[in-house]
């Protein structure tokens, strides 16, 4: 695919597809600005080449009508701050009157920034009515392929979905290409999966099977070992007959678990499970706290009590775990190992970011994706030593998957 520098973009009013899909607290501040940051080589280098840079991006999921709380306008003075530069914002829709005079008028050298592309049911495919419609895509793509000449796709993050600012809006552009985010997301997650160093490991959490099905399909052909965590490994755990007390459990997954647990074997990967656990017989999901009077315990083997729940791996399985991440050499990580969101419960989760950061210290790869492991790794306080921390939740999913992203196939080849 075309990178940024294939293309010419010299004094050209570029179009750039950022994902800005930012978490705003109540006071509509920005709590973590990493996606912001990530997209300021891409616009510094099309403003060093006297570029006028115009952003488009999404927040939310509006439904394809303007929401006030969805605004992109506390991302302008943010995204100023960052480059030290003005930031226009045009508060009227992205294909206003108002937005397409202030592209119009946009000279080099500066940066625009456009209202939520999801308040118009247009990007994500739809009509007015909420009906699927192609044609009002086309049309929509159409119209904010005209507020510039070329096209940047660099939101990694949402280059999974096929809509009018992702994929869309290519075929109406001069030249398109990938910015240096994505060019960046895709070189490390590609060789990961392509040719990863060996031992490959991949750590996977998090609370459902269903959501990682086609992750640990994809992934069994390529590494040495899979260490799940989370609540995923309870469903594991059920179909091999052990007791998972009253842990969140997908029961509609057991014969899929049993499956995916055969072909590692037949594969000959290394698929690990948690040996004992932290396990409590209450959990308040709501405040993600322990309520007063629960009894915390550590389970002797892998099978969880009756009356008890698993809420972390425990220290055994850490240390198992540890041996295999401590010698990999390919490491991808993505979702929690616990309820990590409950600080009394983050052990397993911190504990493998420690020791993937290790690994790396000692030259190997690892890359981390998906919010949770994301914040986990910063909560741990190595997130400067992780090779490649992705921006992308559901984008890197995907990609994991070897799924094709819509948002990349679009882009025209080199
Ligand atoms: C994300 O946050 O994963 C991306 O911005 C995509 O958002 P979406 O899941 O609402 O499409």
């Amino acid at each position: 695919k075309k990178t940024l520098k294939d293309i010419d973009v010299k004094g050209k009013k570029v179009i750039v597809r950022v994902d800005y899909n930012v978490p705003l607290d109540a006071g509509l501040n920005i709590t973590n600005d990493k996606r912001i940051v990530a997209t300021l080589p891409t616009i510094n280098y099309l403003l060093q080449q006297n570029a006028a840079v115009i952003l488009i991006a999404h927040l939310g999921r509006p439904k394809g009508k303007a929401v006030d709380s969805m605004s992109l306008k506390p991302v302008a003075p943010k995204l100023a701050e960052l480059l030290g530069k003005p930031v226009k914002f045009v508060g009227k829709d992205v294909i206003s009157a108002e937005a397409k005079k202030a592209a119009a008028d946009l000279k080099s050298g500066e940066i625009l920034l456009l209202e939520n592309l999801r308040f118009h049911p247009e990007e994500e495919g739809k009509n007015a009515a909420g009906e699927k419609d192609k044609a009002a895509l086309d049309a929509f793509a159409k119209e904010l392929a005209s507020l510039g000449e070329v096209f940047v796709q660099d939101a990694f993050g949402t280059v999974h979905r096929a809509h009018a600012s992702t994929a869309g809006i290519v075929k109406y552009v001069k030249d398109a290409a990938a910015g240096f985010l994505v060019e960046k997301e895709l070189k490390f997650l590609g060789e990961a999966l392509d040719k990863p160093v060996k031992p490959f490991v991949a750590i996977l959490g998090g609370a459902k099977v269903s959501d990682k099905i086609n992750v640990i399909e994809n992934l069994l052909n390529k590494v040495d070992a899979i260490i799940i965590g989370g609540a995923m490994a309870y469903t594991f755990l059920k179909s091999q007959g052990i007791g998972t007390g009253t842990s969140l459990v997908e029961d509609d997954k057991l014969d899929l678990a049993k499956e995916l647990l055969k072909k590692a074997a037949d594969k000959k990967v290394n698929f690990l499970l948690p040996v004992d656990h932290v396990v409590a017989d209450k959990v308040d999901f709501v405040n993600k706290a322990v309520p007063a009077g629960a009894k915390v315990e550590i389970t002797s083997d892998a099978s969880i009590p009756a009356g008890f729940m698993g809420v972390d791996a425990g220290p055994k399985s850490i240390e198992k775990f540890g041996e295999v991440v401590k010698s990999a050499k390919t490491i991808v990580w993505n979702g929690p190992l616990g309820i990590f969101e409950i600080p009394e419960f983050a052990k397993g989760t911190v504990e493998i970011a420690k020791l993937a950061a290790e690994a790396t210290d000692k030259g190997a790869i690892s890359v981390v994706g998906g919010g949770d492991s994301v914040s986990a790794v910063k909560k741990a306080g190595v997130d400067k030593r992780i090779t490649h921390i992705s921006t992308g939740g559901g984008a890197s999913l995907e990609f994991l998957e070897g799924k094709e992203l819509p948002g990349i196939a679009a882009l025209p080849e080199k």
